[in-house]
């Protein structure tokens, strides 16, 4: 159960389509945004004074047919039922993408929301303001952001990143998007000659990205421990040796 998109066109033909689409618009926008499942909704009016181009994102498809339920049930359902309406409907896939400018305060609360706290968001600025974001990737699907990932670079024997952090919107987790962040992450990593990468989480996830707690044990760390895991890039033995995090690590601990 992935995302879902619709997308199309909301075509009145008389004035009093017209009238009732724009009494009745505003409540049925406020209540659909409230829709846990719910991305981003926008209808808005064209060049037409009698059509309204309609763009609409949720989370899986079981989000989208309980929408569909409630609008049909609600006022606007029952006011707008003989409104003529060009729609299409597909499984959406989220854009990953570098972090643009314009992304940070999104990433900001994407992060904050996620961890239920501000300590990984401000890590994400503090990286970012001390020129410590190795890479910062984002999920976006229309204009909603669902993902984010962080690599920053570490001191250690080769030259090294460690993932931190990671995060996912809450009504589309369990969809892979984590695993794509990761993954696009690794394969970026690869290509600018990053020779190990470094996460502290829980092995059950990150095995399946190949991160391993054993290889990490000579690779010490204030976080080492059951958790300290390493992905080993190099295609050789990694030498032992000490890692140091950038210093926004700190204000972590
Ligand atoms: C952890 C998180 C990023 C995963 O996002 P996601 O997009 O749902 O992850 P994916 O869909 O790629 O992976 C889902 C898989 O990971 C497993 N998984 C997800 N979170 C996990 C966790 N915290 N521990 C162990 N396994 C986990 C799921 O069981 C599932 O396993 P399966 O593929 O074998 O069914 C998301 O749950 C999140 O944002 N959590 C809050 C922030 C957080 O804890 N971040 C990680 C620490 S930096």
């Amino acid at each position: 159960m992935g995302l879902i998109r619709l997308t199309g066109r909301l075509i009145g033909t008389t004035p009093d389509h017209r009238r009732v689409v724009l009494a009745q618009l505003p409540a049925h926008i406020r209540d659909t945004v409230r829709e846990p499942g719910c991305l981003f909704f926008d209808i808005a009016q064209t060049a037409d004074p009698l059509i309204w181009s309609v763009s609409e994102g949720f989370a899986t498809r079981a989000a989208f047919e309980a929408h569909q339920a409630r609008t049909r049930a609600s006022d606007w359902g029952a006011a707008t039922a003989g409104i003529g309406r060009d729609y299409r409907i597909e499984d959406g896939t989220p854009e990953i993408t570098p972090e643009r400018p314009e992304d940070a305060r999104a990433i900001y609360l994407l992060n904050r929301t996620a961890f239920g706290a501000s300590d990984e968001a401000d890590l994400v600025e503090a990286l970012r303001a001390q020129g410590d974001l190795a890479l910062s990737l984002v999920a976006r699907f229309g204009r909603a952001y669902l993902g984010h990932v962080a690599f920053s670079p570490v001191q250690a024997p080769v030259p090294s990143w460690a993932l931190a952090p990671v995060a996912v919107r809450e009504s589309v987790r369990f969809q892979g998007i984590a695993e794509r962040l990761i993954r696009e992450g690794i394969a970026v990593a690869r290509a600018r000659g990053i020779k190990a990468i470094f996460v502290l989480g829980d092995p059950a996830y990150y095995r399946r990205f190949g991160f391993s707690v054993p290889e990490a044990r000579g690779l010490t760390s204030p976080y080492s421990g059951a958790y300290w895991q390493v992905l080993n890039l190099s295609g050789a033995t990694l030498p032992a040796g000490p890692v140091t995090h950038a210093p926004a690590f700190a204000a972590l601990e």
